[in-house]
């Protein structure tokens, strides 16, 4: 069967959408750089880069791929133009499919994107790029061999306000970070291959990973599981970064409110990045603590607490997704580093895997010097 007929062509419904046979495929190729891109994966997620990649029209083709044909059905239904398929294999003998989105569960990543690399695609791999530290190094090492981009879906790094949190860090505004502490908690979605802290905390950790700029030197966790006895729904990390400096996480899939939100102190300023508001999502407070530094008597010493302005810096409104599927189209087109590479999503998996080690053992895990 040649590739033509391995994939389901939904050209009949393009006139009907885009006024002629070709809609799509003669839309896009104006301003098209691919000559195709395909979505592995049509869950939950995966539909979210069907749609960008529809909008951003930046290939002739876009392919999506599931094993499950009600998955496949929705997606046609929704964008006539889209081709789709329940074969993977057939997608990487395919010439015409240069960078390919794997939004699979969680541990099929490793094995699908490995295959994709190695059949010299270019591969975004939704986060976490896989479930150890072996199996990401070993997909950078791939990565590297064939000389093919692979980006990890650390969305948070593409969204206005983190970019805006970076830039406030990098100018020293908030002076020294002394510490940030993070709030991921939702009712749901329970998942059945991961706990939560390879589900929600991955998005914490590539936060304060980019905040920081650094590895933390241990990690400690603590979680339980109420509902699967193998799987935590809820888990409080600590990140230990030098001098001090700590963050702690705490992810769960239990709690009665949705909360997206971290907190940045700093020697000068503190920030609060409330990611469930409609707007004004960062807030910086001119608040801090000044010690004396000389007194005569016990009772002269004392703190005296900073109760300044909050300035509330304007954000770019933007999607974050599709900032990033716009990036890895660029990355593919120029042969780029991603801003997220395989060695950031390699950083995320050794942070989520101390933290495993450390829940199960019940002890502070060292992370040692990640080589590639
Ligand atoms: N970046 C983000 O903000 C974000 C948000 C949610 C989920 N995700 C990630 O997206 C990925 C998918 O999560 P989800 O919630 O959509 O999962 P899901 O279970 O809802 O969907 C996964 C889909 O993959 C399909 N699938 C499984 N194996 C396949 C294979 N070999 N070939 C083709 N299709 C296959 C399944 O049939 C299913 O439809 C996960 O890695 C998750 O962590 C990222």
């Amino acid at each position: 069967m040649s590739n033509e007929t391995a994939v389901v062509r939904n050209e009949g419904e393009l006139g009907h959408v885009n006024g002629h046979a070709n809609g799509v495929v003669e839309r896009a190729s104006a301003a098209s750089d691919l000559r195709g891109i395909a979505v592995v994966g049509l869950g939950y997620w995966g539909p979210n880069w069907v749609r960008n990649l529809y909008s951003a029209r930046r290939a002739r083709r876009i392919v999506a791929c599931d094993l499950d044909s009600r998955r496949r059905e929705h997606i046609q239904h929704i964008y006539p133009g889209v081709e789709t398929t329940a074969d993977f294999d057939r997608l990487l003998d395919d010439p015409d499919i240069e960078g390919m989105v794997i939004a699979t569960p969680v541990g099929t990543h490793y094995r699908l994107a490995r295959k994709a690399l190695e059949s010299h695609k270019s591969v975004l791999v939704e986060k976490p790029l896989a479930m150890s530290l072996a199996e990401a190094s070993q997909l950078v090492r791939v990565g590297r061999e064939v000389g093919r981009v692979l980006m990890v879906g650390h969305t948070f790094l593409y969204s206005s306000p983190v970019r805006k949190i970076r830039e406030i860090v990098d100018s020293g505004e908030l002076g020294d970070i002394l510490y940030i502490s993070s709030t991921r908690a939702n009712l749901g979605l329970f998942q059945h291959d991961v706990n939560v802290t390879w589900d929600l905390a991955t998005h914490d950790i590539s936060i304060v990973l980019a905040i920081m700029q650094r590895m933390p030197e241990a990690v400690s966790c603590q979680g339980q599981s109420h509902y699967n006895s193998r799987i935590e729904d809820v888990a409080l990390m600590t990140l230990h970064f030098p001098r001090n400096v700590i963050a702690f996480v705490h992810v769960s899939w239990l709690d009665p409110n949705k909360i997206r939100r971290t907190t940045v102190v700093g020697s000068r300023k503190m920030l609060v990045y409330d990611d469930t508001a409609p707007q004004e999502k960062i807030r910086i407070y001119d608040r801090g603590v000044n010690v004396q530094r000389y007194y005569d008597t016990y009772g002269e010493f004392h703190f005296s607490y900073r109760y300044g302005d909050i300035c509330i810096p304007r954000l770019e409104e933007s999607e974050p997704l599709q900032t990033e599927c716009q990036h890895f189209v660029d990355c593919i087109c120029n042969r780029a580093t991603p801003l997220t590479d395989g060695l950031n999503g390699l950083q995320v998996v050794a942070v989520l895997e101390a933290a495993n080690a450390s829940m199960r053992r019940g002890q502070t895990v060292a992370l040692e010097e990640i080589r590639v």
